[in-house]
């Protein structure tokens, strides 16, 4: 091409990235990685192969971890844990300090292996991922800092088992370590199989850093090797970040075993252009939503909902807009869309496409170069929102599109999913953006912008996107707990029936004072009870939308009518448990107190707006979960009653309890303290019976949004088990005893909310 036809044309030439420094880092390794374990890289052995996909050149070897490999990391951790939480909050802050400064150091050498062994555009590795690396570990590092002073109540959990996926390998490790070690905590880090390199290169940083032995070990290898490591015995927190599938299987494996666990998964994000949006930069929004990264993004906007008046036009201007997206090799400063991860991946893509695309009309364009991993860039219009297109994460350049009418239907529609990740919405009105956004089932809602990530901003999702934030004050949650020690929960059986007693009527029961004298009868509640309750509390959905103000004035009219019937309450305690009359006063009277505690806390729990280092407002939002199913304590049968109760209720959720099956009557005269108190029907439903019968429908049932096991039967399993049904938050006790009067409200009300951090950029 002549210089006046460039002019012409004006089009890009090929510009691209010198890769050697990457490629003489991969040739001094020789044969191949081994693990990066107790501060040393160990030897190479059983190797597989890692490839640049966008060539199908094999870049290095690398080793599949061994049980005995990740039984040395786990006991290299381990070693290392005690005295790394005890370092001063400040010598830990320098270490990350020092790797974010590496990390800058090497930032070249970073991106380009990346791109190299990802695939993805050098301009993104360069340009996005990289420097959000190094602003992780400078965030961190201030949080190691401020520990001391601003954590006082909390403790590092120990080793932490941790599993990224290919998708951002360099970014998911530095969001998984970076919060892991400033808060005391060790890890064992597995990067993807497709992806490990840049994590390898990591481990030579820490050991520039001078970063103690065995708070960082990294082992390579498959979903094997991960396997290895969820099932670890000396693991005390599994987070994971990859496919619904695996998160599901990690959450079924890790039940009753007291691992914490956070899981990022997957999405179908949806991305709403109302009709007086500015449609040029929505449709560049578009590109980052979607084409970002080849759409192998878990947060991606993959399914276009725009209004019904403009959506030909704005299909139009798409479509010209997708034929100027560059295609090709990924180390091309001028390419937009580079190489999908694996054959296998895009193997996976062009199967969902081609069984689904006739549902609706598929437009691709672009020139793929003659090998790799590439795949065009595609706009599938005219779906059902029930198509599978519309429903299945694509994981590729795969966008999908609807169109709605009126902004309820919009809302309507982006929720119609599984998923729950994030959220984008485009309108020139803020108003109508600032009411939709709090409607929309999402971790993050971006407005007017797309894909915008900063370390001080929580990220994660609702739903079966997965629970646990990453990010920001909330995401240390997931790496920390409160301090000290509970004792454990010796298990308290209703009272033996006397030998004279009348026959059970199967579906009621009488119930015994620890003397033998019948005290009154009680419901066994079943299956059927169990929807039953969870359908009236779906009816009241209202509930979350109330004001705190409104839920903290409920919250004292119950704990008013408690309080006149306090006598009678604490009788009935002390006959139930047998308990001395002062403490079964003391328990009144700290249910009275937990009511106003939670009143007070209804309009208090504040959001936040965070510090990011851009134009834009991240305001964290504390949301109501939803139905929360609480199964309730043994011991304290009306504390541990509205100890579940009242949190859950001041931050807007409807509950299903439980009551305590050794002593259910507290729970039972509790009905008509509620019947008398403005509650809405269906806000509160109490449940009598045994709570082992119950745990599974109750946990397993879809239409709960997080269950709570407080019972003194080890329910822990049972009830971690049957949540991985629909991926529900699980608070429960593994056996430990828990005094509802000593448990702080702010303990609490973290498990009682979700928070939705939503993004409005400003400037013009
Ligand atoms: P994956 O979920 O299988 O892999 C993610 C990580 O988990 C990898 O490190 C893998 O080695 C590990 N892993 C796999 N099986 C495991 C097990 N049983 N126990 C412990 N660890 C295990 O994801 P995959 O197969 O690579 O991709 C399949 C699909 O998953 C994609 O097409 C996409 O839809 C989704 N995905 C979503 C991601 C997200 O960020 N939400 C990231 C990666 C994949």
């Amino acid at each position: 091409m002549n210089v006046k036809e460039i002019f012409e044309t004006m089009d890009y030439g090929p510009a691209p990235e010198n890769s050697d420094e990457a490629m003489a880092w991969l040739m001094q390794r020789g044969d191949g990685f081994g693990h990066f374990i107790d501060g040393k890289m160990t030897a190479h052995h059983d190797g597989f192969k890692s490839r640049n996909p966008a060539t199908g050149v094999t870049l290095a070897t690398l080793s599949q971890g061994s049980s005995e490999d990740v039984d040395a990391a786990v006991s290299a951790a381990r070693k290392a844990q005690g005295k790394w939480a005890k370092l001063p909050g400040h010598k830990r802050a320098q270490y990350l300090y020092a790797l974010a400064r590496l990390v800058q150091k090497h930032s070249r050498l970073f991106a380009v292996l990346e791109t190299l062994d990802n695939g993805k555009p050098i301009r993104e590795s360069r340009d996005i991922d990289i420097p959000l690396v190094a602003r992780h570990f400078y965030y961190h590092a201030g949080m190691a800092q401020l520990m001391d002073e601003e954590l006082p109540g909390a403790e590092a959990l120990g080793v932490c088992g941790q599993i990224i996926p290919w998708n951002f390998p360099l970014l998911m490790l530095s969001w998984k370590i970076a919060p892991a070690i400033a808060m005391g905590n060790t890890v064992v880090l597995k990067p993807a199989e497709y992806t490990s390199l840049t994590a390898l290169l990591f481990a030579q940083i820490c050991q520039e850093a001078g970063l103690p032995k065995g708070v960082v070990n990294i082992v390579t290898g498959d979903g094997a090797t991960g396997e290895l490591i969820v099932n670890h015995k000396d693991i005390d927190k599994i987070a994971f970040t990859g496919s619904t599938t695996v998160g599901r299987r990690i959450r079924e494996a890790t039940a009753g075993s007291g691992k914490a666990l956070t899981l990022e998964l997957g999405g179908k994000s949806p991305y709403i252009v109302f009709d007086d949006a500015d449609i040029d930069s929505a449709i560049e929004g578009l590109v980052d939503a979607i084409w970002f990264n080849q759409g192998q993004v878990c947060c991606a906007g993959s399914r276009l909902i725009v209004q019904e008046g403009i959506a030909e036009d704005f299909y139009a201007r798409l479509r010209l807009r997708m034929e100027k997206l560059r295609i090709g090799n990924p180390l091309d400063k001028c390419v937009d869309v580079g190489a999908l991860v694996d054959p296998v991946q895009l193997k996976a893509v062009s199967k969902l496409v081609n069984e689904g695309g006739h549902e609706g009309e598929v437009f691709q364009c672009g020139t793929l170069p003659d090998a790799g991993c590439f795949y065009p860039p595609t706009l599938i219009t005219g779906l059902h929102p029930a198509a599978r297109l519309m429903q299945e994460e694509i994981f590729g350049p795969v966008l999908v599109a609807t169109t709605f009418r009126t902004p309820s239907e919009a809302v309507e529609i982006a929720n119609n999913t599984r998923y729950g990740l994030a959220a984008t919405l485009w309108t020139e009105n803020v108003n109508l953006a600032l009411d939709i956004a709090p409607k929309l089932a999402a971790g993050v809602v971006w407005t007017n912008a797309t894909n915008l990530f900063d370390a001080a901003a929580g990220f994660g999702g609702v739903r079966e996107s997965g629970f646990g934030r990453e990010g920001g004050w909330e995401g240390l949650r997931a790496y920390t707990r409160p301090n000290g020690k509970a004792a454990k929960q010796a298990q308290i059986l209703p009272v033996a029936k006397p030998a004279n007693a009348e026959a059970d009527a199967g579906y009621s029961s009488p119930v015994f004072s620890p003397r033998g004298k019948q005290l009154g009868h009680v419901s066994l509640a079943n299956r059927k009870d169990v929807r039953n309750a969870v359908e009236a509390a779906a009816g009241a959905k209202a509930w979350g939308k109330t004001s705190g103000h409104l839920r903290a004035q409920i919250l004292y009219y119950i704990a008013e009518n408690l309080s006149a019937r306090s006598d009678e309450f604490a009788a009935r305690v002390r006959d139930l448990t047998g308990t001395t009359e002062a403490r079964a006063k003391a328990e009144v009277e700290a249910s009275i107190s937990t009511l106003f505690t939670a009143g007070a806390w209804a309009d208090k729990f504040d959001g936040a707006t965070k510090a990011v280092p851009m134009r834009a407002l991240a305001v964290a939002v504390n949301e109501p979960v939803g139905i929360i199913g609480a199964i309730c304590s043994d011991d304290q049968p009306l504390l541990g009653l509205i100890g579940a109760m009242a949190p859950a209720l001041a931050m807007g959720n409807r509950v299903v309890l439980v009551a305590s099956e050794a002593a259910p009557l507290a729970a039972t005269d509790f009905y008509q303290v509620l019947e008398t108190s403005d509650v809405p029907a269906g806000v509160v439903n109490i449940l009598t019976g045994s709570h082992s019968e119950l745990a599974r429908p109750l946990a397993g049932h879809m239409g709960v949004d997080a269950i709570w096991c407080f019972s003194s039967c080890d329910l822990s399993k049972v009830v971690e088990a049957e949540s991985a049904s629909n991926l529900k938050r699980s608070w429960v006790n593994n056996g430990l005893a828990r005094d509802w009067a000593s448990t702080p409200m702010r303990d609490v009300l973290p498990q009682a909310t979700e928070v939705k951090t939503i993004w409005v950029p400003y400037g013009e």
